[in-house]
């Protein structure tokens, strides 16, 4: 018993340097810095966003949360003000356009704003701090090109969209992606290059879309862990495929019905 007690808290010890740590290493853990330190949340609710509206949350740096908010486009104006935010949720409200421009952001969560349009202004420098977006719930129907800018990402969640079409060559620089999560959307398609590789992937969701086939399924995944198939019109001669290469590849595949019809 006290070699075991002994274990468990050379674990734990290891557990809280790892998490300490987080920024050292390339590829940690993507637990947003806000949680670790146990920061004060700025909140707003119900407002009409400008910049007289926004400052004063954005001086409290740490993490800021906007709920019930209004503004026809989240831009690089309203970006600027939060210089010192590492985390910046939206949530509820009407946000139709975000366009994304923060090299110093940690964490961007956009729920349920009736978001249409996502966009990431162009830049030479990477932003590369961005390790954790979560999209959910929202109008958006397509990714832009411009994401791949996110070099950073480890956890990229996309779930309960009106996404149709990914492809996945804008993931292709996200080296430490971890997990991905684009369930409950309406994808039909889920296209990449034979080259592609996303060697960091460790959790793939896509279950609760339209698709038939996913060709880069399992190549492009090398790392992969676990996977979420359930929900989709899958071919036959794809699912015969496709648990052939969960078993070879020892993939835990949650949720048994990815039958075929
Ligand atoms: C914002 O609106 C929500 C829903 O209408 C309401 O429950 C909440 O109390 C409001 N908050 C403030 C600070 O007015
Ligand atoms: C994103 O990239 C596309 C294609 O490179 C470009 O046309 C578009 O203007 C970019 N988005 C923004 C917000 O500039």
């Amino acid at each position: 018993m006290l070699t075991m007690a002994r274990y468990r808290d050379v674990m734990l010890m290891c557990f809280i340097v790892l998490l300490g740590t987080g920024c050292l290493q390339v590829c940690g853990r993507a637990v947003p810095h806000h949680r670790r330190r146990g920061a004060a949340v700025g909140r707003l609710q119900n407002a009409t966003l400008t910049s007289a509206t926004l400052s004063p949350v954005g001086q409290l740096g740490g993490e800021v949360s906007l709920e019930g908010c209004e503004i026809e486009i989240f831009g690089p104006a309203l970006f600027g003000l939060l210089q010192r935010t590492d985390c910046l949720t939206l949530r509820g409200g009407l946000i139709p356009t975000v366009i994304f421009n923060s090299y110093t952001l940690d964490t961007l969560v956009i729920d349920a704003t009736g978001l249409k349009l996502f966009d990431v202004v162009p830049s030479e420098v990477p932003y590369a701090k961005l390790r954790i977006l979560q999209i959910t719930r929202t109008k958006l129907e397509q990714l832009p090109p411009n994401l791949s800018l996110f070099v950073g990402l480890k956890r990229l969640e996309l779930s309960q969209n009106l996404l149709t079409y990914v492809d996945l060559h804008v993931l292709g620089a996200m080296q430490c992606l971890r997990d991905l999560d684009l369930s409950v959307n309406r994808i039909v398609r889920l296209d990449a290059s034979p080259e592609l590789q996303l060697a960091g992937l460790r959790n793939l969701w896509v279950s609760y879309n339209r698709l038939r086939s996913f060709g880069a399924f399992p190549g492009a995944f090398p790392a992969l862990d676990t996977v979420r198939l359930i929900g989709n019109a899958w071919h036959c001669s794809w699912v015969d495929r496709a648990r052939a290469n969960i078993i070879r590849h020892g993939i835990t595949a949650f949720g048994a019905d990815y039958d075929c019809p």
